[in-house]
């Protein structure tokens, strides 16, 4: 973890400033990086640095036996069941040969700047909240654009990521474990609030934008992605079956997905010989196991329309709120904070409804 890092989290369980104690440290200068050490508020509430991560879930209390640690615990038992199903997701990716969700780093990048229609030159030096970071390539492939990315997941996929990008030299991606729902972020300090494919996964997905919105600065960018409905047959049996299968257990779940991809595997295989298929579809193994983790075992796994997450932003008074990506699975929508709008402001709105188009499994 970087020092500078202090500048963007704050403690989880009652939002004061956090110092670093007992640190481990290698590298000097920009590049000191605290790999392991303490993260304490002024109440007295402390969170372990582990191989270089600032762990700042409610379960990563350092606690005793307390009431309020008590309290503080219960209120990870939503992120518990998100990290338990996302964290085998991640095990599946390979850094070095898998795509996500079909794109290269190269393609996401550019695509990044066309969601949050923002300019390479308009990046620089900003910081961009990657709220949900999954594998965590994406993270560093934003941070290459000139800005300082922090990249928060609840699974430990955020380890594996630490390493391979946050140790290089000059590195500008900072991987936080955290929970969005109880989140460490400084209100108002990040420039641009990113959160691609992740909200609609915790139980009340207008709830989780107002929980991490509380991070972004006056004037900032929010970018959310989120699944709407499809038409079609194909559509609406996944659904059938996904709505059984993710009220298993998990290894009952991840055993499904195992057999399931057989079959996926060799329709692609025949998709590929009589060229019906994009370069792009043509998956890996372990890459065709991601996908349809995600699509069966997540928990939560919502649907939303254009119509309902515009309306949430004009509840915060968005300006140039379009949808800025629409694909197959779902769409992204862009928009700015007021400039003249405190962080304490924005946020005492309250969450909406879900509306009708949801779907949960659980
Ligand atoms: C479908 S993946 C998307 C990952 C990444 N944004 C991407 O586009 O590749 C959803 C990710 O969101 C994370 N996530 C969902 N709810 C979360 C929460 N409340 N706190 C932290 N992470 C969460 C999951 O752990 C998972 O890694």
């Amino acid at each position: 973890m970087k020092m500078r890092v202090l500048d963007w989290i704050v403690c989880p369980v009652d939002g004061s400033p956090l110092r670093v104690e007992n640190a481990v440290t290698t590298g000097e200068g920009d590049d000191l990086d605290v790999v392991s050490g303490l993260l304490v508020c002024d109440q007295g509430h402390a969170f372990p640095i582990r191989d270089g991560v600032p762990r700042l879930r409610p379960d990563d209390l350092l606690a005793d036996d307390s009431d309020e640690a008590a309290e503080i615990h219960r209120r990870a038992a939503e992120g518990k069941t998100i990290a338990a199903s996302f964290g085998r997701e991640w095990d599946h990716f390979d850094h070095d040969t898998s795509r996500t969700w079909h794109e290269t780093v190269e393609d996401r990048q550019k695509l990044f700047m066309q969601e949050v229609a923002l300019t390479q030159e308009q990046l620089r030096g900003k910081v961009v909240l990657d709220a949900g970071s999954g594998n965590g390539s994406h993270s560093n492939g934003i941070s290459q654009l000139g800005c300082e990315v922090l990249g928060a997941d609840v699974t430990d996929a955020v380890t594996e990521a630490h390493k391979r990008y946050s140790t290089k030299p000059g590195s500008r991606v900072h991987y936080i474990q955290a929970d969005l729902m109880n989140p460490p972020f400084k209100p108002a300090s990040v420039d641009v609030m990113y959160s691609s494919g992740v909200l609609h996964h915790n139980p009340d997905t207008k709830a989780a934008l107002d929980s991490v919105l509380k991070s972004l600065k006056p004037g900032g960018t929010c970018y959310i992605w989120v699944y709407h409905m499809e038409p079609g047959l194909k559509f609406k049996l996944q659904l059938m079956l996904r709505s059984v299968v993710s009220r298993w257990p998990a290894p009952l779940k991840h055993t499904f997905v195992r057999v399931w991809s057989v079959q996926s595997m060799i329709r692609q295989h025949i998709r590929t010989l009589l060229n019906l298929n994009d370069e792009k579809d043509r998956l890996t193994w372990s890459e065709r196991i991601v996908d349809l983790m995600d699509i069966y075992t997540p928990r939560y796994r919502f649907m939303h329309t254009q119509e309902e997450v515009k309306g949430w932003y004009a509840e915060y008074d968005m300006a140039d709120v379009v949808t800025s990506e629409v694909r197959d699975w779902g769409f992204g929508v862009v928009g700015r904070l007021p400039t003249g709008l405190g962080s304490s402001e924005h946020n005492t709105h309250n969450s909406s409804e879900q509306v009708l188009t949801q779907e949960a499994s659980g």
